[in-house]
């Protein structure tokens, strides 16, 4: 609790579909300030990192080779109880169970082409960032 950060990726789909506006701006009407905020194209090995948790799945594959096909917009947002705020605001993995309202629940029909990624955990957070980001980039 109190004011914490998070790291949103917009993923290969939502840059692609044209949703980069709409993300940021649902965020920043929230009232969450951004702190970094870049494009990029992951490569395999920053991907296999950012997803080592899920290594052993069977969707791992799918998932590198769909988080490296093409340009992510990468942001590090702030504010009261942000990572709660943020998972709260895209909604469950699966687009078709997120609930209306939320990003995936507005913009996603499926579980891996879900539009947004955010940090689930303090520890997500601190992680993840730090493999998008150098210290530079972050205000
Ligand atoms: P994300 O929140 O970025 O965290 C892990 C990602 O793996 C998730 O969003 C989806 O893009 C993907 N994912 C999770 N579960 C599955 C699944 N069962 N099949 C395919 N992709 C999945």
């Amino acid at each position: 609790m109190g004011v914490e950060r998070t790291l949103v990726l917009v993923k290969p789909d939502g840059v692609e579909r044209g949703l980069v506006g709409e993300v940021i701006s649902r965020f920043e009407r929230k009232g969450l300030k951004i702190r970094a905020l870049k494009m990029l194209k992951m490569t395999r090995e920053m991907a296999e990192e950012f997803y080592s948790v899920h290594r052993e799945k069977p969707f791992f594959n799918d998932l590198v080779e769909f988080i490296t096909s093409g340009p992510i917009v990468a942001m590090i947002l702030e504010g009261d109880s942000a990572i709660e705020v943020v998972r709260l605001m895209i909604g469950s993995t699966d687009g078709r169970k997120a609930q209306p309202g939320t990003i995936r629940g507005d913009f996603a029909l499926s579980i891996q082409n879900n539009v947004v990624h955010a940090s689930d955990s303090q520890e997500s957070f601190e992680r993840e960032y730090k493999i998008v980001f150098s210290q530079e980039e972050i205000i």
